[in-house]
């Protein structure tokens, strides 16, 4: 059966992907710089990695001291959300293994770590790279949440790699992920075995990032997918003049997605959940804010205007947070009667219930929807988020307080809303050339450290809002990337989320714009991502980054 496949991603086939230098040829060595501990938790995370803790940074260098060359076995793991250029990780990692010696072989397993654990893979050859190249998604080998914890599922996965004789495993995920690879690169140390774990650092929340990451992969494509949206969205309200739209925009906690999508579109509110959190800022108080805007706009004759708010907002609302760490204590304490329930509505009541006063008010006020939505969490305790319409109660919020004013007699702004959500739209779109870039590379680098013997790292590139000649790819040991927090009443290793930093560059470039962006119209509208033209408008890199790295 022929399989119809666009123009475009034809072309796509061919690009090749820009590598740093010294990951252009297949003698190479790594050389050792500094062995870091962790900020703070230093001794409690010596304790619980005593294998892995203290290595130190990695730099890829051309020539050298080669790394070995003989054959090998590799496999690899896509884990938790999809983002765009993971194919290309996985291609990035197959050419590497191949172009250093030819015998080497790498297994995908299927559908994430689930796929570790019940050993279900499959041998990638050059056919199932060749159709993926610079594709999005994760279709190659599909993705899972499920989460290595207990000793079981440490040794079914010792079990799957030892019947495969794999030297080395690297899993592409998020802060959560790369954190599993920790802990599972530590058990593999202790029990003696060989393979090595390598961790990549994906997620389109931009969240996993810090002095040694620059960007998560993914964040780059999804963020210029929504601001295309985006755009298009500020030009149909400048033309219809009659409607606010309220864009509610992917990124589980971090509020990185939303602040780039503001800086590519200059919409007339961005929200920013770090600094709603910051500031303690009530519901109600945001509500303000919104209607002070609408208000002022419409005495200029502008009952229009676009909005941004992040997905992740409820979880910084401070009365909404207290009430979330509530449920959560309950859903732990009250697990086997909750799961005597069938129904819906006796859960959000049993639940109601057992809240503090303030948490049912709060509570009671969210809509139905929501409230059953914030009973739910994953694998990794997260509430899903991208299942709370944000926008929509908003919208609701502000159109009663418009209501009043009018009434009052204070404004005679129209107010009609439409609400839009941008999430799975973006997560597998066809990479940038800058994420199909610095995902190919994070493919090669991987196989590097897996070919050095290296295990409990995750791979890293430097520099690059430079040019890819200057690029510097290495490794950083995940242990001095972690901490210690507390869930579900134990001290659990984790690495950080980079929240927005407000006394950061990009903030700050946001909070001296905000006013002229709100009342004047002042929309940039970039268009859909250019993959083939001047390198100006194809390689640019976030504006984010690039604020972050002047
Ligand atoms: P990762 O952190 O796994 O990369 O996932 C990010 C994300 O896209 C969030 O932005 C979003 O809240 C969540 O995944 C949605 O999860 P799901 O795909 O399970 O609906």
């Amino acid at each position: 059966m022929s399989k119809e496949i666009s123009p475009l991603q034809k072309l796509r086939y061919e690009y090749k992907p820009k590598l740093p230098k010294a990951l252009r040829g297949t003698n190479v060595s790594v050389s050792f710089g500094a062995a870091g501990t962790p900020d703070g938790d230093g001794e409690k995370i010596k304790e619980l990695f005593p294998n892995t803790f203290g290595q130190k940074l990695v730099t890829i260098t051309e020539g050298g001291d080669a790394v070995p060359n003989s054959p090998i076995k590799v496999g690899v793991v896509l884990s938790g959300g999809q983002a765009p250029g993971g194919h290309n990780v996985i291609a990035g990692l197959y050419d590497a293994l191949k172009n250093a010696n030819p015998a080497n072989k790498l297994y995908g397993f299927l559908k994430g770590p689930a796929g570790i654990m019940k050993g279900n893979y499959v041998e990638l050859d050059d056919e199932i790279i060749d159709s993926h190249r610079n594709t999005g998604g994760f279709s190659m080998i599909m993705s899972g949440r499920d989460k290595i914890t207990t000793d079981e599922d440490l040794s079914n996965c010792k079990k799957n790699f030892d019947a495969l004789d794999l030297d080395g495993c690297v899993i592409i995920g998020g802060d959560d992920s790369n954190t599993n690879a920790a802990v599972l690169a530590e058990y593999l140390r202790a029990v003696g075995s060989k393979t090595c774990i390598i961790g990549v650092p994906k997620t389109i929340d931009g969240d996993m990032k810090n002095e040694y990451i620059e960007t998560s992969f993914g964040f780059d494509t999804a963020c210029k997918t929504y601001s295309e949206l985006i755009g298009n969205i500020c030009r149909d309200a400048t033309s219809a003049v009659k409607y606010w739209h309220f864009v509610r925009l992917m990124g589980r906690a971090a509020s990185h997605v939303t602040l780039e999508c503001g800086f590519q579109t200059h919409p007339n509110i961005t929200l920013v959940s770090e600094e709603v959190s910051a500031k303690n800022t009530t519901l109600g108080e945001i509500v303000d804010y919104i209607a002070d805007v609408i208000v002022k706009r419409a005495e200029q004759g502008k009952n229009y205007g676009v909005l941004l708010v992040p997905e992740g907002l409820p979880e910084f609302i401070s009365d909404i947070k207290t009430t979330i760490d509530e449920i959560s204590a309950i859903l732990g304490d009250k697990e086997k009667e909750l799961a005597a329930m069938s129904e819906t509505a006796e859960k959000i009541a049993f639940v109601s219930g057992l809240l503090s006063e303030g948490g049912k008010k709060v509570y009671a006020s969210l809509p139905a929807s929501a409230q059953q939505v914030l009973l739910t969490r994953d694998s990794h305790g997260n509430v899903p988020l991208s299942q709370v319409e944000t926008e929509r109660l908003l919208i609701d919020l502000v159109g009663n307080k418009i209501k009043q004013l009018k009434a009052q007699g204070k404004t005679n702004a129209k107010f009609a809303a439409q609400n839009h959500f941008f999430g799975y739209e973006g997560r597998c779109a066809m990479p940038t050339n800058f994420d199909a870039d610095y995902c190919y590379s994070l493919g090669a680098a991987a196989a590097v450290l897996v070919r050095a013997g290296l295990t409990g790292y995750t791979v890293n590139v430097l520099n690059m809002t430079k040019d890819s000649d200057e690029w510097v790819a290495g490794g950083v040991p995940v242990t001095m990337m972690l901490c210690i927090e507390t869930r579900k009443g134990k001290d659990t290793p984790v690495i950080k989320k980079a929240l927005v930093d407000l006394d950061g560059k990009p903030f700050k470039y946001f909070a001296a714009n905000r006013d002229e962006w709100a009342l004047n119209d002042c929309y940039t509208f970039p268009g859909a991502i250019q993959y083939y033209g001047p390198s100006e408008v194809c390689d640019i890199t976030s504006k984010t980054l690039a604020l972050e790295k002047n």
